[in-house]
């Protein structure tokens, strides 16, 4: 394929794996200037070995997007090195399954860190350089959970929500610059943040927890519809490109037709027919759960010893 002379110079994160990696290399076979960033390199060689199948070049930098230090470093290399950044894709992420009571403080700060802080540092750090020129995309990567939530999943959900606040109060500040402020809400893909990524309360297989036997419920029914969900991670990298292309893109972008109609659903219902549907969804057969001693909150997880008598 031939390579544009002025190509852009696209700056992504969370590129060892899922639609990180899979828009990077799509992107680069395009001829992109693509700076894929990751924050353990030693798991650079999927996306080298998907970037050679496919052709074209990418070049690899260390960032995780919580450590102010590795954005910065990353964001100089590339203003060294190519002196702009066209297009910056948010894309480093993951979910956090888990009833608020089974989560702790630190479980929930640290979804926000990564999913919303995250974000902020890297679109920090480049929001400069794209204010010089004048001209820049900055795409967020949300989620279907960033309009709609689902039980056990309240600290994903406000991450992505906060997201979306975000994202769209910075597009009316950054519009006189040039640079626009995009959301992609993905529904569920089967990648590696169901899977090898996936996170879990410190309560979660906690059997004295209030929320047990429904977590482990959800946990069935999320992975049963995970591992029958057909659709093309890829999808997300078509997306992507697609916005890149755009000259006037739409704000809100929703690439599978599930998540369309759930929008879609999400604004023409009343609130109590959406949350029945919700929570007929995930919730059928359930009923209240057992009833424990209110003071047997904080729960410990089976590693700390001090469980309260009363709940043992
Ligand atoms: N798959 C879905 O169904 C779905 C749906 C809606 C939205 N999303 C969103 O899409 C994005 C990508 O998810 P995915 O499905 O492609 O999952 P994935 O395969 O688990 O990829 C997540 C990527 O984020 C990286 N990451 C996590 N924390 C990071 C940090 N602090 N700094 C830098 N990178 C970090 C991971 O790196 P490590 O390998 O080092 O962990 C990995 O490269 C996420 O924002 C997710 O919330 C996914």
């Amino acid at each position: 394929m031939s390579q544009p002379s002025n190509s852009q110079v696209v700056l992504l994160t969370g590129c060892s794996s899922g639609f990180g990696l899979l828009t990077a290399a799509r992107l680069a076979a395009q001829g992109y200037t693509v700076v894929a960033t990751m924050r353990d390199l030693r798991k650079e060689g999927n996306l080298t070995s998907e970037v050679n199948r496919r052709g074209g070049a990418v070049e690899v930098l260390q960032m995780d997007v919580t450590d102010k230090q590795s954005v910065t470093r990353a964001v100089e290399r590339i203003k060294m090195g190519h002196g702009r950044i066209d297009v910056l894709v948010n894309n480093a992420g993951y979910g956090i399954g888990g009833f608020f009571e089974d989560l702790t403080d630190e479980e929930i700060r640290a979804q926000m860190e990564t999913n919303f802080f995250g974000v902020q540092n890297v679109t920090r750090a480049v929001i400069p350089l794209m204010r010089q020129s004048s001209r820049g995309k900055i795409i967020n990567i949300s989620s279907v959970a960033g309009f709609s939530t689902s039980p056990a999943f309240s600290a994903y959900n406000a991450s992505k929500w906060a997201l979306e606040a975000f994202s769209e109060s910075l597009r009316y500040e950054l519009q006189f610059f040039g640079i626009d402020v995009l959301l992609i809400e993905p529904g569920t893909y089967k990648t590696k943040i169901f899977y090898e990524n996936a996170q879990y309360a410190q309560n979660f297989d906690n059997p004295q927890s209030p929320y047990f036997v429904w977590s482990q419920h959800l946990r069935k029914k999320v992975m049963t519809y995970v591992n029958d969900c057909h659709k093309d991670p890829e999808e997300i990298g078509v997306m992507v490109e697609k916005l890149i292309r755009a000259k006037n893109p739409p704000f809100r972008n929703i690439p599978d037709i599930e998540s369309q109609v759930l929008s879609w659903l999400r604004r023409v219902l009343p609130f109590w027919v959406y949350s029945a549907m919700i929570r007929m969804f995930f919730m059928e057969g359930f009923s209240r759960p057992r009833s424990v001693p209110a003071d047997h909150i904080p729960i410990r997880s089976e590693r700390n010893s001090s469980i309260p008598s009363q709940v043992r």
